[in-house]
């Protein structure tokens, strides 16, 4: 018996929605149920084939379980190796080398020293910074939100430099980022499930059970477009399951939010349509991932979409052994 297994904290409605839809499925030698775990030792092989989880960004004791049963094959989505190495920053500037259109973003040091360390810790810092070098870059207004983020927590607009610093120093030592506020006509968000994309028109400013029903719908052309541009990037970064969010700009889409490895599932903010979408797939991408079976995962995937970096020398191609006999 295969066994999909599903991690989660406060969620009321996804976890059990999802294990009854696996289950009715009647998919021979494959069962989904919760996931249970206490003390793990470090040979322990867990039972589960294929975990989903849910939860393990609010507790690490899981993050750490599910990066021991990545090395006996559980198949984890999403692959808490990459959910760990991940930023919004660096999420950006992939995005950028990758083709998709991205808004101009910046990082710089935090507010305070980070816990148990002082000015001597800081001595590569260039301080104070050149902000209005990288005011410039940006502009105004841009959105102040931190580089490892969610739910809206500690995300401000600013309009101009007093704005931005009255922002900053509310931030403690919270990596922030500051980054070009795209004026949008429309804004769609993307849930990815492995190959599978649902565009969703989304009103993000509403309260939740009324960001998903936004006043227009996407052309073809622009659904196509979403589609791929966000298969592109989760793809990239390696993740099965993701929201990609994109805020349209003179009909120029860019991606504004994509570290989302965790995304919000609940029929109550998703509301009913998307929540079956939600768990039709996901019960769906499951069952194909145990009935592969335990895998080691391949190295992160944007290694091989990235050309070569533009000041690095080309090496020399290596002679063959034969020809330099003949010489
Ligand atoms: N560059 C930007 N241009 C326009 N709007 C932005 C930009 N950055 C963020 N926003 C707005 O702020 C919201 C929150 O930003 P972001 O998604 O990066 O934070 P989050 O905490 O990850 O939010 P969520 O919980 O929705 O994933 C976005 O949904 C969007 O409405
Ligand atoms: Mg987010």
């Amino acid at each position: 018996m295969r066994i999909i297994g599903i991690l989660f904290g406060m969620e009321q409605s996804f976890p059990p929605a999802l294990v009854e839809a696996i289950n009715s499925m009647g998919v021979e030698g494959v069962s989904a149920e919760f996931v249970k775990i206490g003390g793990v030792r470090m040979d322990d092989v867990l039972r589960y084939d294929v975990i989903l989880d849910r939860i393990s960004h609010d507790i690490p004791f899981y993050r750490s379980v599910l990066k021991v049963a990545v090395l006996n094959g559980t198949r984890v989505v999403n692959n808490p190796f990459w959910w760990s190495a991940d930023d919004k920053f660096l999420g950006y500037a992939l995005a950028a080398k990758i083709g998709v259109p991205v808004p101009r973003t910046i990082i710089f040091p935090t507010k305070q020293h980070p816990p148990r360390t002082t000015s001597e810790s800081m001595r590569n810092l260039i301080y104070p910074l050149n902000w209005d070098e990288l005011f410039q870059y940006v502009g105004f207004p841009a959105y102040l939100k931190p580089h490892l983020g969610g739910g809206w927590r500690q995300v401000y607009k600013v309009h101009d430099p007093q704005e931005f610093f009255a922002a900053y120093d509310q931030t403690g030592d919270t990596v922030m980022v500051l980054q070009e506020a795209v004026d949008y006509e429309e804004y769609y968000r993307c849930y990815v499930i492995g190959n599978r994309v649902r565009v969703i028109p989304y009103a993000p400013h509403h309260p939740y059970h009324l960001r998903y029903t936004a006043p227009y719908q996407p052309t073809p052309e622009r659904e196509a477009q979403l589609r791929e541009l966000s298969l592109r990037l989760c793809t990239a970064l390696g993740y099965d399951i993701n929201t990609v969010e994109f805020a349209i700009r003179n009909g120029i889409p860019y991606a504004i939010d994509f570290l989302n490895p965790a995304p919000d599932a609940e029929r109550y903010s998703v509301q009913e349509g998307n929540f079956n979408w939600i768990v039709q797939n996901t019960a769906e991408f499951l069952v194909e991932l145990a009935l592969q079976g335990r895998q080691i995962p391949p190295t992160y995937r944007w290694s091989a979409l990235l050309s070569p970096p533009a000041d690095s020398t080309p090496t020399k191609p290596e002679k063959s052994p034969r020809r330099s006999r003949r010489r």
